[in-house]
């Protein structure tokens, strides 16, 4: 056999993304060492395109705790929201209802920030590696197995273990089944997602609803914009030209307001699909779930991201308790504080989502219960405060 490189630590991470480096990162903060593995590189991770939406707690959380204050120069306050139905737009006004922004400031940038963080911390992050495996999850000393880029085997030893290595974990996947509940909605269609090299359509998000489906239109730059609107899950990409895109969201977004979509050059086209999925407990023996490898939601909403941070958040203080005050019990407390949070955010993604999508074999009286919804939601104080609540992120609990 050949020989491994044996190194050890107290924390060690499987996932390189926004929850891994930013568990990394507060773990430091207080003083305890962690490694962290992913086997996409660096590249890769930056390249793909993801949300751009952050709560006002998430970008609270990349300031305070000096991962970069870069989002506060190079990201936009949104102080609302359009939903727009029956061609005509609505604002919810977030200030003006919870005293709240949301943010936009795209995940690529979330993580190139993190990863330049922990560079900069001289952390152990190990991007590009293969063949990872966890071992001994119920020993008090876990292991991750993997090849580092260069090619040469290593084996991490850890007093905790922590996949947060996204929707396909292979983490989650180690705990036995008789030992995990999943909960799963899978929903008839997906996003059609555009880059385009365009001028802002609207000075916030318009979240669109209408008789030929969804659609959003969000922003990246002054001279980037990203919108989707609702597909099949099996759309082909190759089967719509820059023309045939343009004329499906203009047709969706119109109304007797006149409102249009500024055009330009598509860049990226992809199809996002979605499901709702949570994995119960998020804990077994010493091996701990987060981001995506517990939960995903779909994107309506963008609460993804948002419930990634929330979770390390909470983990890294129970484990600062249990590695610094010798509190393994604090540990019990990660599933069910995180899991509060994760159930609300279901409820809101969901709702956001059959709120304003059409949906196969809909009935005329769905879609009028849809737009009673939607007017409650913009003329009511209580409708209106629920959403802007939930979209700029529920406060923490105390
Ligand atoms: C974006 C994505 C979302 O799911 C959303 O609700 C808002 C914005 C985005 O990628 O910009």
């Amino acid at each position: 056999m050949p020989q491994r490189n044996l190194t050890t630590t107290t924390v060690g991470i499987v996932g390189g993304g926004p929850a891994g480096l930013m568990l990394s990162h507060l773990l430091s903060a207080a003083g305890i060492d962690s490694a962290v593995v992913d086997n996409r590189t660096r590249t890769e991770i930056e390249n793909t395109v993801r949300a751009g939406i952050l709560e006002a707690d998430s970008v609270r959380l990349l300031v305070d705790t000096g991962v970069s204050d870069r989002v506060l120069r190079d990201g936009h306050a949104h102080d609302g929201i359009e939903l727009r139905f029956g061609g005509v737009s609505h604002r919810v006004d977030f200030k003006g209802l919870v005293g709240e922004s949301a943010w936009l400031y795209p995940q690529t940038d979330v993580f190139i920030d993190l990863a330049n963080a922990r560079q900069r911390d001289a952390a152990d992050v190990r991007f590009g590696v293969t063949d990872t495996a966890v071992v001994d999850i119920t020993s008090d000393r876990p292991g991750i197995l993997f090849t580092d880029a260069d090619g040469a085997l290593q084996e991490i030893r850890c007093d905790y273990l922590v996949g947060a290595d996204g929707s396909r974990s292979m983490c989650r996947h180690e705990i036995p089944e008789a030992q995990r509940r999943q909960f799963f909605r899978e929903y008839p269609f997906a996003w059609f997602g555009i880059l385009c090299e365009a001028p802002h359509s609207a000075p916030e998000l318009v979240y669109n609803h209408s008789a030929r489906g969804f659609a959003l239109i969000s922003q990246r730059t002054e001279t980037m914009q990203r919108m989707y609107f609702q597909c099949d899950p099996d759309e082909d990409v190759g089967a719509w030209s820059e023309g045939r895109i343009w004329d499906e969201l203009q047709t969706r977004v119109a109304g007797e307001d006149g409102f249009t979509l500024k055009e330009g050059r598509i860049t990226d086209k992809t199809v996002l699909r979605f499901r709702s999925f949570v994995c119960e407990p998020m804990r077994y023996g010493n091996l701990f779930l987060a981001g995506d490898a517990a939960h995903t939601v779909p994107p309506t909403g963008a609460k993804g991201l948002n419930l990634a941070l929330a979770d390390v958040r909470v983990l890294a203080e129970v484990l600062e308790r249990a590695v610094l005050g010798h509190d393994r019990a604090a540990l019990d407390e990660y599933s069910p504080r995180a899991q509060q949070r994760i159930w609300r955010a279901q409820h809101f993604s969901y709702w956001m989502t059959s709120m304003l999508h059409r949906l196969p074999g809909a009935s005329d009286f769905d879609v009028r219960r849809q737009l009673g919804e939607l007017d409650l939601v913009v003329s009511s104080a209580a409708g209106s405060t629920y959403l802007a609540e939930a979209y700029t992120g529920w406060p923490r609990p105390r």
